[in-house]
């Protein structure tokens, strides 16, 4: 039998997995009218570096980490929103739906004590500076 805790860990990994599930399929489905960069394996491999890297740090350093990265995704998705508005209005809508879908998961990994990690102000700006970086690489790559 599962202990409240361990039901709410399967509970967000399930609500995490199957946001990133429908995120990856749409960005897949756009791949194959070539709008994908060709960094998304260096991005991959970042994204896991990161993760496990913030992990090692402890708890609140990984929420720390998702809540900065998820700042700046939800901000891309709020400007792609912008520009697609009126040209691809069904994109657009989608776009805002999983804006609102990583907004969920930073307001969690702030519910979590993402605050609390140690060094928390220096991790976020380098995370966030970080995830800037990439996007930016990605719309000239
Ligand atoms: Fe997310």
């Amino acid at each position: 039998m599962q202990t409240g805790e361990e039901l709410l860990d399967n509970r967000l990994q399930s609500f995490f997995f199957s946001s990133r599930q429908r995120h990856t399929r749409l960005r897949r489905d756009w791949s194959s009218d070539g709008c994908s960069s060709d960094l998304t394996p260096l991005w991959r491999l970042a994204g896991f570096a990161l993760g496990a890297g913030t992990a090692l740090m402890g708890e609140k350093a990984a929420h720390a980490c998702t809540e900065a990265v998820e700042s700046v995704i939800e901000q891309h998705y709020a400007d792609q929103v912008a520009e697609l508005a009126e040209r691809e209005p069904d994109l657009a809508a989608e776009l805002a739906r999983f804006r609102d879908e990583e907004l969920a998961h930073k307001d969690l990994a702030i519910d979590e004590g993402a605050h609390g990690a140690p060094g928390y102000s220096l991790l976020s700006a380098v995370i966030r500076a970080g995830c800037r970086t990439a996007i930016r690489i990605s719309e000239k790559v």
